[in-house]
């Protein structure tokens, strides 16, 4: 144990961490308070915390991950430190001079729950870090509000490292009255139904249940996966408009009511998935980074709006514009603390393509737009990765450029296992755009009893990206030594009179779901391994293994997709079993 006396009190370490890098910033807070000169707080400080607080105050999820993984890997175990004896006297300073702290000039002030904070060094360390800046002179309350992450202890350990002074009670008092009157930005929105499984609640994000995923071949809206980043915006209906930018012609700005009437109606039956569907999968060989989704984060609908094609010849695009342009962007009307939209983009040649079937949809199996999924008008790119399919649509760009955004530039990316969060270069990978094929098994779930009656059931959904159809799902009950083929439904039934079954080629948006009812495999022991691989119209198939296909954002995971479950067999049966055993 040691045991460090500062002017804070006793700061007790554990053995171990005391070995640790950790204690490094232990000492340094006692130092910043013993250390009498500026430069010596300097460095104590600079020593410890390089690049710590680089998501605290940032408005998007990348800063987010670098900086709370940079202090991750700093931190190799967590620390017990416990302060004992009369907490410090900090100097009590009003809210018109935490004000007066607003750039690296005067120094960068922020408050947090009556505490100020000097995080001047912080943002001189992070010249690009624009967006702390937005809080500077000011609460962080409101900024952290937006990403619930935030509210974690090491976070405000971090944190308590800037500390220098205390707000007067006064101002304290106004500003936890402003912040009761300011709402939480999430207050609005949508009630959700209480069958999905939530991996965060703001922003809010979940999926369905996977006993009820296969039970139909088109997802009910209120059951279908929801990924938002950020609060879902309440969006005016009649005074909406869309803003379709960067043609010669200028800016086309259209009304729901013009989309609606102006542009044929077109219908898809699109599959939509999560890049980081099955991520869970990947955190057991090796921990990422990002929400833990298990093997549902993917849903089946019916979407109808009008075609981006249509849409773009009517704001002035012509073949020409191909020699200039490469991509469509797309800006959702989600916005964080800065002001910063959601936004992704397509290649163009998708957007315009006649067989691409990009909508600007606004219903969802037959309705509005739910608004959790984008109400009143979202983008739908069909056999493209779900981050492309921008809701809340605000603005269509047509571009020589990516989207600059985000979710563009340094998310939704795949790496080697080989990279990691020190060697990472987000320029150096290509935006997902397609997925690969992917399957799982939705039923029996994980542990179930299976076999009672002599014959194993299992359902799944198998479903490839750049409309490749699904050709085959094989499926195994004993761990991958042997194979079935399973049956496999399209949308047959649900595909109205006159309409063709059977896709186009290359236009396979949708889904299949597959079944199989086999025989409990003679040597079946207590357990048994389920496991499930497609196979697409370009004969890709699933990887066997989830290794090596480890990256650090957890992406693109569509191993063989196991399940095990556990065998029942009746009495009969089992005494059967058990005369055979003794009679060997
Ligand atoms: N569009 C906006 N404006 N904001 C978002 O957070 N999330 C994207 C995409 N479009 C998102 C968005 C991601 S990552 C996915 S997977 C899909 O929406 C999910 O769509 P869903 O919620 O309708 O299932």
């Amino acid at each position: 144990m040691l045991l460090v006396r500062c002017c804070l009190g006793l700061t007790r370490l554990g053995p171990v961490q005391a070995q640790r890098h950790r204690v490094a910033p232990a000492l340094a807070s006692c130092a910043v308070r013993l250390c009498s000169t500026r430069e010596e707080q300097r460095w104590s400080r600079r020593a410890s915390w390089k690049h710590a607080l680089a998501g605290l105050l940032a408005g998007t999820g990348a800063v987010l991950v670098y900086g709370l993984h940079q202090h991750k890997a700093e931190q190799a175990e967590p620390i017990a430190v416990q302060t004992i004896g009369k907490p410090p006297a900090f100097p009590v300073y009003t809210q018109d001079e935490v004000t007066s702290h607003r750039t690296l000039e005067d120094g960068v002030w922020v408050t947090y729950k009556g505490g100020v904070y000097d995080i001047t060094e912080f943002v001189a360390m992070h010249p690009g870090g624009d967006k702390i800046l937005l809080a500077a002179g000011g609460a962080l309350e409101p900024f952290w509000a937006l990403y619930a992450v935030h509210n974690s202890e090491h976070v405000l350990e971090i944190l308590s490292e800037y500390k220098v002074g205390e707000l007067s009670a006064e101002d304290l008092k106004k500003q936890q009255q402003q912040s009761s009157q300011s709402s939480d930005p999430y207050a609005s929105d949508p009630e959700r139904h209480p069958a999905l499984r939530v991996n965060s609640l703001k922003p809010f994000n979940a999926e369905p249940p996977p006993e009820l995923l296969a039970d139909s071949y088109i997802t009910p809206s209120a059951i279908f996966f929801k990924r938002n980043h950020l609060p879902v915006p309440q969006v005016d209906a009649a005074s909406y408009r869309l803003q379709v930018d960067g043609l010669p012609g200028g800016t086309l700005t259209l009304s729901l009511d013009e989309l609606k009437s102006r542009f044929p109606k077109h219908t898809v039956t699109a599959t939509l998935q999560c890049a980081g569907n099955r991520r869970s999968e990947m955190n057991r060989v090796k921990p990422v980074k990002g929400l833990n989704w298990n093997a549902t984060a993917i849903s089946n609908a019916t979407w109808s709006g009008a075609r981006l094609r249509d849409v773009l010849l009517a704001a002035g695009y012509s073949p020409d514009a191909a020699r200039w342009a490469r991509h469509i962007q797309f800006e959702g009307l989600d916005r964080d603390a800065s002001g910063t939209t959601y936004g992704a983009s397509i290649p163009l040649s998708k957007a315009v393509a006649e067989d691409g079937d990009v909508l600007l949809a606004y219903e969802m199996n037959g309705e509005p737009l739910p608004a959790d999924h984008g109400f009143p008008l979202r983008a739908v790119v069909p056999g493209t990765v779900g981050a492309r399919n921008v809701k809340w649509l605000g603005r269509v760009v047509v571009s020589g450029q990516e989207s600059s955004s985000h979710w563009q530039q340094n998310d939704y990316k795949g790496f080697s296992p080989a990279t990691d969060w020190d060697t990472v270069d987000f320029r150096s990978a290509p935006a997902i755009q397609e997925l690969p094929v992917q399957s799982a098994v939705t039923w029996p779930p994980e542990g179930a009893a299976v076999g009672d009656d002599g014959q194993v059931t299992a359902r799944g959904y198998a479903w490839s990206g750049g409309g490749r159809e699904v050709v085959r799902v094989d499926v195994s009950l004993d761990g991958g030594r042997t194979w079935q083929l399973a049956r496999l439904r399209g949308g047959e039934e649900e595909v109205g009179e006159g309409r063709e079954a059977a896709p186009p080629p290359g236009r396979a948006w949708a889904w299949k779901l597959w079944e199989v009812t086999a025989p409990l495999p003679a040597d079946a022991g207590d357990e048994l391994e389920i496991v499930c691989k497609a196979v697409d119209s370009s004969y890709n198939t699933q990887p066997d293994t989830v290794a090596p296909i480890w990256n650090l954002r957890g992406v693109l995971s569509n191993a063989w997709h196991r399940v095990r479950v556990k065998v029942q067999r009746d009495e009969e049966e089992e005494e059967d079993q058990d005369r055979d055993g003794q009679e060997q």
